[in-house]
């Protein structure tokens, strides 16, 4: 399986990964099938957040993985390679980030790419997979957001849709050599790009603020953070990186 073998990019649209997933509900979609828009006006991020892209400026765009064969409890390891694909492809421009977890991508304390990851399960396995990415590619205003794009970091300008080739072919040669053998390996790559791993910094949680240190990630993708000498767990809703 690759990725962009049918590349849609359409003008406009109100999500990407909305997109996908009606034609999923038609029946019409082809496993790796990538959609890309110029102007995504209703862009969604995790936590029932938005994700906002000046039209033209950015990458926003949606590929579809038919067949993941993942058993639920590996999906974190999708994460794991959209997140690594995408720091790779960030090191290539010479922009060195980190992932926060789960899913976000940091140059020093600013963002610069998002992740939305909509499995279809099948009782014990993902079935398939809708992935969504948001890059800040050319765009140098962000209304006060602590939020960075290629542009900003290299001075350089680049075709959104060669950002997106280079993204595809990365991705492709990653998830060629995944397979369950290989998770160790995806997770220490995962682990050895995480945002402030054995940092001691701030978080919030269902108690408040705190000082913790994040010592790793569970296999089912918790987080984990040490407080006062105690390793908690999280899943997303439950934790706040205080920046
Ligand atoms: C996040 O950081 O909260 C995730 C952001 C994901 C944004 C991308 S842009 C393309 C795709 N379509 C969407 O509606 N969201 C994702």
């Amino acid at each position: 399986m690759q990725i962009g073998r049918k590349i849609i990019r359409l003008e406009s649209v109100d999500s990407t990964n909305n997109y996908i997933a009606n034609l999923l509900k038609e029946g019409v979609l082809e496993d790796g099938t990538v959609i890309l828009a110029d102007d995504q006006y209703a862009g969604r991020g995790h936590r029932d957040s938005e994700w906002l892209a000046n039209a033209g400026e950015n990458l926003t765009f949606s590929f579809f993985l038919d067949n993941v064969n993942l058993s639920v409890q590996n999906q974190f390891y999708l994460t794991c390679i959209v997140s690594i694909t995408l720091t790779q492809l960030l090191d290539k421009y010479g922009i060195s980030s980190k992932i926060k977890w789960p899913n976000d991508i940091y140059v020093d304390q600013k963002k610069i790419a998002g992740v939305l990851i909509e499995n279809q399960l099948s009782s014990t396995y993902i079935k398939s997979s809708i992935i969504g990415v948001g890059l800040n590619v050319n765009q140098l205003e962000f209304n006060g957001l602590k939020a960075t794009s290629i542009l900003a970091q290299t001075k350089n300008r680049k075709s959104p849709m060669d950002v997106l080739y280079s993204f595809i072919q990365l991705f492709n040669s990653n998830w060629k050599s995944f397979s369950e053998q290989n998770l160790p390996e995806i997770k220490s790559q995962y682990l050895n790009n995480l945002f402030q791993l054995n940092e001691l910094k701030r978080y919030e949680d269902k108690n408040g603020k705190f000082e913790g240190t994040i010592t790793g990630v569970l296999d089912s993708g918790h987080l984990v953070i040490a407080k006062n000498g105690v390793q908690n767990q999280y899943e997303l809703k439950e934790i706040s990186f205080i920046l």
